[in-house]
């Protein structure tokens, strides 16, 4: 079976390639290498282009027997999409749509979506359940529950089933090596705070610290990439035996604060970490949980890595290999 894949070079969707490789699928990569890294691509063939040029997707499913897609593809920086919305209904909104019209004409009818706890916005309770209201508060969070309403529809009208997962917060590596987290500019506290492990910053910036929160910074749940990875191909394989349409929460259900993750960062690295206290940043929810216990039920989901010291240890591995000085940082 051929799963297209796209945004395949970038952080999520090279683990994935690499797991959907590991359970026996073909798999090609559509990937405009904004953001991705071609080095990062293990699969069986890298197309390199972008979802707005549907000559281009024409081609594709043309050439390819394509029978599912995984749509990685997004901008997913919240804070530009506060400033430049536009850029971000585009490129997860409108070239979504090119994707989902190639899938059609081509009778493509099975689809993984990247989708985020963003699109609840500020929690009502903890930990979030996905019957929680979706009510995002930024224009990222916005384009991605678009989306998941388009594809509601999109079943309805012409039997298009997807899987929907609403990521909590990304992190860690493949124990394996040769892909991990690497975004230009970098945002994500993990590997802004192994950057300061390296001396490659002087210190992290503890953004607030008088939330209401057991330690007054901000608590989010952290999920292990691979464990994400695994989760994509559970989801395929549940369409493949011709599950319904749903969506389901990736998280691990425990809270971890930004003080929690420095001095974990600390124990692991062995190094000082400094950290300095800076305001809040604009649009942070003071906690994101997230409950995962649908996906375990529905798809026997099990993460290999649900803890945080696992978690920043293969992100730690993964950091010194691709931004330490020498191999033995
Ligand atoms: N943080 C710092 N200092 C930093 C960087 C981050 O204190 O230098 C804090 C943030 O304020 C936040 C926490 O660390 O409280 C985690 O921040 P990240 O940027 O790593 O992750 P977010 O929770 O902001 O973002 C994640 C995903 C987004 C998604 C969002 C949902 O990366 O794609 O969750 O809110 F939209």
């Amino acid at each position: 079976m051929t799963v297209l894949i796209t945004g395949g070079a970038g952080y999520i969707g090279s683990h994935a390639v690499r797991r959907l490789k590991q359970a026996g699928y073909k798999t090609l990569v559509l990937d405009n290498l904004v953001y991705g890294h071609s080095e990062f691509v293990e699969a069986d063939e890298l197309i390199i282009g972008d979802l707005e040029n549907t000559k281009l997707l024409n081609q594709v499913f043309s050439k390819h027997k394509i029978q599912a897609v995984m749509h990685f593809a997004a901008y997913a920086y919240v804070g530009e999409s506060v400033q430049n919305p536009a850029k971000y209904y585009r490129n997860n909104v409108a070239s979504t749509l090119n994707l989902l019209d190639a899938m059609l004409a081509y009778k493509v009818k099975k689809f993984i979506f990247s989708s985020t706890c963003a699109t609840y916005g500020e929690p009502d309770e903890i930990p979030i359940t996905e019957t929680h209201p979706q009510r995002p508060i930024n224009p990222y969070g916005q384009s991605k529950l678009m989306v998941e309403k388009i594809l509601d529809d999109y079943d309805h009208a012409y039997d298009l089933r997807s899987v929907r997962l609403r990521y909590f917060n990304a992190a860690g590596a493949d124990p394996d090596g040769g892909i991990g987290e690497d975004h230009d500019p970098e945002t994500h506290l993990i590997p802004l705070v192994l950057d300061a492990a390296l001396e490659r910053r002087a210190h992290i910036s503890m953004f607030g610290t008088d939330y209401d929160t057991p330690d007054g910074t901000c608590v989010r749940d952290y999920i292990h990439v691979t464990d994400l990875a695994e989760a994509h191909v559970l989801g395929l394989k549940y369409l493949e035996n011709g599950g319904k349409t749903d969506f389901f929460n990736l998280g691990n259900g425990n809270g971890f604060s930004v003080k929690e993750v420095i001095e974990t960062a600390r124990k692991i690295t062995g190094k000082e970490i400094p950290a300095k206290i800076a305001p809040r940043r604009p649009g942070d929810p003071a906690s994101l949980v997230g409950s995962s216990e649908k996906i375990k039920s529905a798809l026997g989901w099990k993460p290999q890595f649900p803890d945080l010291p696992a978690i920043i240890e293969t992100a730690w591995q993964w950091h010194k290999t691709r931004f330490g000085r020498t191999a033995q940082t």
